[in-house]
C-alpha cells in the first residue's frame, strides 16, 4: 500500500464511527458568506452537502443573501439602513429581500447542489407556511418588517426529507394574518433546527469560529460564551449567532458548530476528521445525564458520578457511550494517564477483572486488584473507612460485591466514582456490553425483541433497567419463585419506554425473538441451592428446540461463565448465531468508554480531541480567556444586515 493510500484508508476508517453516529440524524446548515460567492468554495460546499445526504444524514439548508440584497437595493435606489447592526426592512426593502433571497439566491443554491448530484428543492418560509413568523421587536429597536420564527411546518419538511430531498430555504416568514417578514438567516436556521430536533446546527460564515488571543476556541459552553461576551471578546454579529446557538441548544439541538465557509470542505473536516476547523458550542458537559463542571483539559471531575446501576443513564448517555466505544476502538487515546483504578472484588471473576485491568492499561492508567480476603470489607474494617482510604489513593473504585446496599454505602463514602462490577442485584457493565454487541450485529433496531430465559437474577434485573432506557420488547421467562426483582420491574414498566413481560413459558419469550439470552441457573453465592435450582430450571434451557422458535437470525447470547449442558447446550454456544464471545470481548471496549466517561468526561465528539500533538492522543489543554483582551475586529461583512466580527486578540 502506498503512503497516500494508507492516509486515505486512515481517514476513511476514522470517519466510520461518526458516520454510524449520524446516520438518520438531521443537520441544519446556515449557508452564507464567502462560501456563497467564491466559485471553488461553492462547489466544495455543494459536494459536502451531497455527500452528507448520500451517507444517510438529513440535510436542511437555510441560506443568507451575501451582499446581493444590498447590491439590488442600490441598483433599485432603495436605501439600506441598519439599526443595531440589523437591516431595517420597510415595504420597498422587503420586495428586494424577497426578490433576491427567494429568487436569484435560492435558485442558484438549488442549482449548485443539484449539479453536484443532490436532490435539492428550493423553498421560502412562505411555501406551505413553512415558517410562521411574527414581528421581531428587540428592546428599543424598530426594525420594520423583520420577523422572528414563531413555528415551523415540521410535517411538511419531514415529508421532503423522507423523500430524499435536501430542502433549501430562503429565510422569509409569513404571519398568521399574511404579513411577510424578513428573517435573519441565523435566527431562521436556529428556529428550524429547534423545530426539527436537529442533531447539529452549522453556521457557515467567513470567520473560523470564536478566537481568543488569536487562537481558535474549539469548544464553547454557555457559561464561557457569556463570560466572553461580557469581556468584549465576542462582539458584533457574532453575538446574535451565539444567542441563536444557545437557543437551539436549550431546545433540543445537540450541538452547534461555527465554521469557516472560506475553507474548502470545512463541513466534512469539522464532522469527520480529527482536525476540526471551527468552534463547537455545547450546553454543558454531562456525565450520565448530570451536568459536570469539568471542562476539557481539567485533571479531575469536580463532582463524581458513579455507575451503580443503569437507572442513572438516559438514552442519550447510552448512545454517547456506544459512540465513545467506537471512537476509543479507533484511537490510542490515553485519557486515564496518571489515574489509578482499584478493583475490589468479593466474588470470583474472569471477564470483568481482566477487561477492567486491560482497559485501564490501554487508556494509560494503572490498576490494582484486591480480593476480599485481604480487605475484609465490613468485617476487618468498616465499608465507610475502606471507601475513604481507597479514595485517597485511587481515581475510581470498581467493586464486585454480594450486597448491593454495601455497594451503595461504599459509593456514599467514596469521593471518587464507584463502578458496579456485579452485585446480587445488578450487573450494569455486562448489559452495556451486550447492547453494544447487539448493535455491532446490526440488530439494535426499532422493534427489537429480547428473550431472557432463566433466573430473574442480577443480569435479568439489569436487562430490565436497560429496557427503561432503550425501547425494546423484553420477554423474561422464569419459573415460579425465580422472577426478577419486582420493584425494578415496576419502575421500568412505569417508564413506558419498552414492553416488558415476565412469563413462565420459555416458548412464549423465545417466539420471534431477535436475541435469545441466558445466564447460569445458580449464581455466585447461591451454590447451596444448586440441586433445587437444577430441578426448577430444567425446562429453561437454550437448545435447538427453543432457538427454532426465535427469528432465524436471532442472536444467541450468554454473559458467561456458562454451565454447558445446563442453561445452554454446547450446540447453541457454538452455533453460527452465537455472539457469546463477542459479548465477552466487548466488555473491554465498553468498559473503557465507561471509565473515560466517568474519569475524563470530555466531549468525545470533539474532533480536536485526538488531534496530533495534543498530548499524544490525550486531551488538549483548555484555552483560558485572557484577563484584559485588546481586541481587533475584522471581517465586517455579513449578509442580510448582520455585522459579523471575527475577533482577534492582538
Ligand atoms: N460475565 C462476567 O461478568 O464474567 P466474570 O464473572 O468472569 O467477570
Ligand atoms: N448471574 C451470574 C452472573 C455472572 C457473570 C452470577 O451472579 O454469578
Amino acid at each position: 500500500m502506498t503512503p497516500e493510500m494508507q492516509t486515505k484508508e486512515e481517514i476513511l476508517t476514522s470517519a466510520l464511527p461518526y458516520i454510524q453516529r449520524y446516520e438518520g440524524k438531521t443537520f441544519v446548515i446556515k449557508y452564507g458568506g464567502a462560501a456563497m460567492t467564491d466559485a471553488a468554495l461553492k462547489e466544495s460546499f455543494a459536494k459536502d452537502v451531497t455527500l452528507l445526504k448520500k451517507i444517510g444524514i438529513n440535510v436542511v439548508i437555510v441560506h443568507g443573501g451575501g451582499n446581493s440584497v444590498t447590491d439590488l437595493a442600490a441598483r433599485l435606489g432603495t436605501e439600506s439602513r441598519f439599526v443595531g447592526g440589523q437591516r431595517y426592512t420597510d415595504a420597498a426593502m422587503l420586495k428586494n429581500v424577497v426578490m433576491t433571497l427567494a429568487g436569484t439566491v435560492n435558485t442558484e443554491v438549488v442549482g449548485l447542489i443539484n449539479r453536484n448530484g443532490g436532490n435539492a428543492v428550493g423553498l421560502s418560509g412562505i411555501d406551505n407556511n413553512l415558517i410562521t413568523a411574527k414581528k421581531y421587536a428587540p428592546k428599543g429597536y424598530d426594525l420594520g418588517l423583520v420577523g422572528e420564527v414563531e413555528s415551523v411546518n415540521v410535517a411538511f419538511l419531514n415529508t421532503l426529507i423522507a423523500s430524499g430531498i435536501i430542502p433549501v430555504i430562503a429565510p422569509i416568514g409569513v404571519s398568521v394574518s399574511g404579513e411577510v417578514y424578513n428573517i435573519n438567516a441565523d435566527i431562521a436556521a436556529s428556529g428550524i433546527a429547534q423545530a426539527l430536533g436537529a442533531e447539529k446546527l452549522f453556521f457557515l460564515s467567513d470567520t473560523e469560529g470564536v478566537l481568543v488571543d488569536g487562537e481558535l476556541v474549539p469548544t464553547l459552553t454557555n457559561a464561557r460564551a457569556q463570560q466572553l461576551i461580557k469581556q468584549g471578546v465576542i462582539t458584533g454579529g457574532m453575538i446574535p449567532k451565539i444567542h441563536a446557538a444557545f437557543e437551539a441548544l436549550a431546545n433540543g439541538v445537540q450541538k452547534v458548530h461555527l465554521i469557516n465557509g472560506a475553507t474548502n470542505h470545512s463541513l466534512l473536516l469539522e464532522i469527520f476528521t480529527h482536525e476540526g476547523v471551527g468552534t463547537q458550542i455545547i450546553r454543558e458537559e454531562k456525565v450520565f445525564g448530570r451536568a459536570s463542571s469539568l471542562k476539557r483539559g481539567s485533571a479531575t471531575p469536580s463532582q463524581k458520578q458513579d455507575l451503580l446501576d443503569l437507572t442513572v443513564m438516559t438514552k442519550q448517555d447510552f448512545e454517547d457511550l456506544m459512540h465513545l466505544t467506537d471512537v476509543l476502538k479507533h484511537t490510542d487515546a490515553k485519557p486515564l494517564a496518571g489515574k489509578h483504578v482499584t478493583l475490589l472484588f468479593q466474588k470470583p471473576s474472569l471477564r470483568t477483572r481482566v477487561s477492567f485491568e486491560v482497559g485501564v492499561a490501554q487508556l494509560g492508567g494503572t490498576s490494582l486488584y484486591l480480593s476480599n480476603e485481604g480487605v475484609g470489607l465490613g468485617e476487618r474494617e468498616a465499608v465507610s473507612d475502606v471507601a475513604r482510604v481507597l479514595s485517597s489513593y485511587s481515581s475510581c473504585i470498581v467493586a464486585r460485591l454480594f450486597d448491593h446496599n454495601m455497594l451503595l454505602d461504599l459509593a456514599k463514602h467514596s469521593s471518587v466514582p464507584v463502578v458496579n462490577a456485579l452485585t446480587d442485584q445488578s450487573h450494569p457493565c455486562q448489559i452495556l456490553a451486550d447492547l453494544y454487541t447487539i448493535r455491532q450485529h446490526g440488530k439494535l433496531l426499532p422493534g427489537l425483541k429480547v428473550a431472557f430465559i432463566g433466573d430473574g437474577n442480577n443480569v435479568a434485573n439489569s436487562w430490565i433497567e436497560m429496557a427503561a432506557i432503550y425501547p425494546m420488547h423484553l420477554s423474561i421467562a422464569s419459573p415460579y419463585g425465580y422472577a426478577p426483582d419486582a420493584a425494578t420491574l415496576a419502575r421500568a414498566q412505569a417508564a413506558g419506554i419498552s414492553t416488558i413481560e415476565v412469563v413462565d413459558d420459555p416458548r412464549i419469550a423465545a417466539d420471534s425473538a431477535d436475541a435469545i439470552y441466558t445466564d447460569v441457573w445458580t449464581s455466585m453465592g447461591q451454590e447451596s441451592e444448586q440441586l433445587a435450582r437444577r430441578t426448577a430450571f430444567k425446562d429453561y434451557q437454550i437448545n435447538a428446540g427453543l432457538t427454532r422458535l426465535a427469528h432465524p437470525n436471532a442472536l444467541i447470547m450468554h454473559c458467561l461463565p456458562a454451565h454447558r449442558g445446563e442453561e445452554i447446550t454446547d450446540e447453541a454456544i457454538e452455533s453460527k448465531n452465537s455472539v457469546i464471545f463477542d459479548q465477552a470481548e466487548n466488555r473491554l471496549h465498553v468498559q473503557k468508554a465507561i471509565l473515560a466517561t466517568l474519569l475524563a468526561p470530555v466531549d468525545y465528539d470533539d474532533p480536536l480531541l485526538f488531534k496530533e500533538g495534543a498530548g499524544g492522543g490525550s486531551f488538549a489543554a483548555s484555552t483560558q480567556p485572557p484577563p484584559n483582551p485588546r481586541l481587533e475586529k475584522a471581517g465586517e461583512q455579513e449578509e442580510y444586515g448582520q455585522t459579523e466580527a471575527a475577533v482577534h486578540h492582538s
